[in-house]
């Protein structure tokens, strides 16, 4: 199965991108052409995003190490989608922006 996943960037431009059930959030975004992440283990917490609507899992951070979100909160290194998202980065600074030039996406 496979998600609709829509964020808003720090110039408040919608951007869309696919990811499967199985598949981390950042991965799918990074394949689109899309970087979204800094240290991608879930330390940092620069990939923050807030659920407008939709639901995912966090299923990589229950060792208590990673850095922790509130309950409408994810990490987009580490969640998996649970169906159509809707998400807004967390911090005004992280630009969701191409990850290469690849002339085409
Ligand atoms: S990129 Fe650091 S927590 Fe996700």
């Amino acid at each position: 199965m496979t998600f609709r996943i829509s964020m808003r960037n720090s110039k408040n431009e919608e951007v869309h991108f696919s990811c499967a059930a199985d598949q981390v959030l950042s991965d799918a975004a990074d394949l689109a052409g899309y970087r979204v992440t800094s240290c991608s283990y879930g330390f940092c917490g620069a990939c923050t995003a807030r659920i407008v609507s939709g639901s995912a899992s966090l299923p990589f951070a229950s060792d208590g190490k990673h850095h922790a979100v509130s309950g409408d909160e994810v990490l987009l290194c580490r969640c998996l989608p649970e169906s159509d998202l809707s998400l807004e980065p967390r911090f005004s600074w992280l630009e969701i922006r191409p990850a290469q030039s690849t002339g085409t996406v």
